[in-house]
């Protein structure tokens, strides 16, 4: 497959009732995600160097939008550099836990929801940055997510996403490993590109790419930490 294409691993679902593909969506990710909340951090030093660089780029006058949040780690560190964040995923139990957090480490700017990032949230241009953490290559579709994740910035807005991109990683990962797991269960439906293709990707949505970098301190690093702003064309 050329490196620069974007595509699902496995059979892309047909659109189906909303609701009802949105739960099977997230049961992956609801069975794992007190796993997830109790997992060490694998590169602590890179995603602290991530965590330095995007609270570079936030103020305190921001409002701010983070999909596909997992258990709020990131978005408890970062609620403090904005006005406001509201953290979402589409996994209830990664927000339960999420905001369990949150009421035991109260931070006023910050608030949880259960949302998609497939579908259309509430807040068309109504946040100045959109962050997605380890989220892109999850969803399923990535123009249309980006799509979306565009609308709801204001003119001039920041996009700040970190994507692992699985095209860039051994063969056998994707083309082995990963469908062998997901036929277990142990893997969820990951989309397969590389940094070229998701660059491309976001400038497709009329965003202007401002910076690309890797954070990873630990050998050849897949996940690229892109930021890009709503020019104009958006
Ligand atoms: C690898 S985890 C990353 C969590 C967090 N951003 C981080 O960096 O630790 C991916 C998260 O994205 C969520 N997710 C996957 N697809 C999603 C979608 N279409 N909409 C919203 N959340 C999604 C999963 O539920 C999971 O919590």
């Amino acid at each position: 497959m050329p490196s620069s294409t974007i595509s699902p691993l496995a059979d892309a679902p047909p659109a189906v009732h909303a609701s009802a593909s949105h739960a099977r969506k997230a049961r992956f990710w609801d069975r794992v995600a007190v796993k997830y909340a109790a997992d060490p951090i694998v590169d602590p030093a890179g995603y602290e160097s991530t965590l330095w660089r995007v609270q570079g780029l936030l103020t305190t006058d921001m409002d701010v939008l983070e999909i596909g949040c997992g258990t709020g780690t990131t978005a408890l560190r970062l609620a403090r550099h904005t006005r406001r964040l509201l953290a979402t995923d589409f996994s209830p139990a990664m927000i339960a836990i999420a905001r369990q957090k949150l009421t035991d480490q109260p931070m006023q700017q910050l608030s949880f929801a259960v949302a998609d990032a497939d579908e259309p949230m509430a807040g068309q241009g109504e946040y100045d940055a959109v962050l997605a953490f380890n989220l892109l290559h999850l969803v399923d579709d990535l123009d249309r997510a980006l799509q979306l994740a565009v609308r709801a910035l204001r003119p001039g807005g920041l996009l700040i996403s970190k994507t692992a991109c699985i095209s860039e990683m051994n063969p056998l990962i994707p083309w082995l490993a990963i469908p062998l797991m997901r036929a277990i269960g142990k893997a969820p439906h990951v989309l397969c590109f590389d940094a070229k293709a998701l660059k491309a990707a976001i400038v497709r949505q009329g965003m202007v790419i401002e910076s690309v970098e890797r954070h990873g301190t630990r050998g050849k690093d897949f996940r690229v930490f892109i930021v890009a702003r709503k020019g104009d064309a958006a």
